[in-house]
């Protein structure tokens, strides 16, 4: 078994995984993020291959994650989870008092599992439907 670790990284390297995983068919620069130099952008790592990119966005202490994605071919190995227990466990250390994202519909059974509930608002975007979700924290 190949050693995972999840560590922080620089906005850069989120970019590749973040295209092959969520919009394959959009321009490279389309998953790019305006304020990508103001985010704490996490990955995990089995052994030296990135598989699995998260990032952070704060207001205050609000936080929003966003562009979640690991790569198609590692997918449904639990790659995800660990890094959201992980995002969820260092913003509450953060003293965040709420985590929130524009969670694609299809995914939202998965955040629940973490403890996030869908709000009342639903847009779509891109051909996909999306709910906002969000997580009380007790800070
Ligand atoms: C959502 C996403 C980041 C989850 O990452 P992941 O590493 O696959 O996460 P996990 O393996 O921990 O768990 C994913 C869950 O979805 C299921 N799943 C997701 N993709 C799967 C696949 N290709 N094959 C089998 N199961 C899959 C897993 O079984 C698991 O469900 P469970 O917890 O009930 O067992 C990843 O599927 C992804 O990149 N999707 C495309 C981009 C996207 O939708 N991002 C989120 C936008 S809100």
């Amino acid at each position: 078994m190949e050693k995972i670790h999840i560590e922080q990284i620089r906005p850069d390297l989120t970019w590749r995984i973040r295209h092959e995983a969520m919009y394959p068919d959009e321009p490279y620069d389309a998953i790019k993020l305006e304020n990508d130099s103001n985010g704490i952008h996490f990955a995990l790592f089995a052994g030296d291959q990135l598989y699995s990119v998260i990032s952070l966005f704060s207001e205050g202490s609000v936080y929003q994650f966003r562009k979640f994605a690991t790569l198609p071919v590692a997918q449904g190995k639990g790659y995800g989870s660990l890094l959201l227990r992980h995002v969820i466990e260092y913003v509450g250390n953060m003293g965040a008092t709420k985590l929130w994202c524009n969670a694609r519909t299809s995914v939202s059974p998965f955040y629940v599992k973490f403890g996030f509930s869908e709000t009342e608002e639903r847009f779509h975007k891109l051909g996909l439907e999306f709910v906002i979700m969000q997580l009380e924290l007790n800070n």
